[in-house]
């Protein structure tokens, strides 16, 4: 019996991830939140002949509270998507507060909840999070999670097509640091099964990882930010991180995590001078099972990708820090 529950749930990326929610035999109840809409979203979803029974909410009566009680996994793409031109930074002064509300009625309602942050800038709303969470008391780093997995399903993408793959599912593609520019760090030497990636193509190949958000921003045409891939990303991290909770072993993907309170993390984090970073993690019963140090015999252009992708991060870091102890 899994309550799930989707913060944001009538956004371009809310509404097709709460539908695939909804499909998953995982889930048997789904509860949406939003400031508007979520009413109807429910009632359509509730329509569909799966398991999941599905209830929507909205801010009047407490409707966060209500949403969010006992939940065993929230997820939030709630805020301002981008528009062209803007970096996911430009986001900060929206988003940051609207996740730190989210993240207060979770610690309130649903302390043991698995958290995945959507909502960009996720460098900086993961810490917002963890903040907040250690304020309450009830922070576990095991248990809140920045979904980066876009980044993955992109170079997975985009490498099996460089590379004359056919299936890019079959390809492993480990993408650590951040979740926005040059804080995402493609790994292309850890890529199982190998793949040769040309010299002159490793360049534009990074870049297109890193920036690809942007042709979905440009595409749009000032309709916002990836939504449908992103609802995809989402549900692929929820989905095998239920599926570890009920006890399928060796499941791994990258998120960004907090370091410090994770098996494995520490060494990493001491690694990096930096407390929040994704790196693949090991799901199991209890969440971030393990973080796994893939650091070790990088490439020297890896290398210094990650010396330019800390720099940032640490900068966005300390953002989300100050925000929830200096609010503006
Ligand atoms: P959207 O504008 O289509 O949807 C956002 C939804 O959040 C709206 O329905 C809005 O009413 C709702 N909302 C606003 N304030 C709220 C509050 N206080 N409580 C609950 N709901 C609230 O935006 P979209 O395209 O769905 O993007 C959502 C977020 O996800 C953006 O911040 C975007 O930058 C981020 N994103 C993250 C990605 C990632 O890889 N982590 C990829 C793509 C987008």
């Amino acid at each position: 019996m899994v309550k799930a529950v989707v913060a944001g749930a009538s956004g371009g990326i809310g509404q097709p991830l709460s539908l695939l929610l909804k499909l998953s035999p995982l889930v048997s109840e789904l509860a949406l939140y939003d400031v508007v809409n979520t009413p109807g979203v429910a009632a359509d979803l509730s329509h569909i002949s799966s398991n999941a029974k599905t209830t929507g909410y909205l801010p009047p009566n407490d409707g966060a509270k209500a949403a969010f009680k006992d939940a065993d996994i929230i997820v939030i793409p709630a805020g301002i998507p981008r528009k062209p031109g803007m970096s996911r930074d430009d986001l900060f002064n929206i988003n940051a507060g609207i996740v730190k509300g989210l993240i207060e009625v979770a610690a309130e309602v649903a302390p043991n909840a698995f958290i995945l942050v959507i909502s960009n800038p996720v460098n900086s709303t993961v810490p917002i999070s963890a903040e907040v969470l250690k304020s309450k008391k009830v922070f576990n780093a095991q248990r809140l999670f920045g979904v980066t997995t876009l980044d993955i399903v992109r170079a997975e993408t985009f490498v099996a097509e460089l590379a004359g793959k056919s299936n890019p599912q079959e390809l492993n593609v480990p993408v650590i640091g951040g979740h926005s520019g040059e804080t995402i760090v493609p790994l292309f030497s850890k890529v199982t099964p190998s793949v040769t990636i040309p010299d002159e193509k490793y360049d534009a190949l990074v870049n297109r990882v890193q920036f690809g958000g942007d042709e979905v921003v440009k595409a749009k045409d000032g309709l916002g930010s990836a939504t449908l891939s992103m609802a995809y990303a989402g549900y692929r991290f929820a989905e095998k991180l239920l599926k570890a909770v009920a006890g399928v072993k060796g499941l791994v993907e990258p998120s960004y995590v907090y370091l410090p309170g994770i098996p494995g993390g520490k060494e990493i984090a001491e690694k990096t001078g930096v407390d929040f970073f994704s790196v693949p993690v090991e799901l199991g019963p209890n969440g971030a099972e393990k973080a796994l140090d893939i650091l070790g015999d990088i490439t020297e252009k890896e290398q210094k990708l990650l010396n330019a992708a800390l720099e940032g991060l640490k900068g966005n870091i300390k953002k989300g820090v100050d925000f929830v102890h200096t609010p503006p």
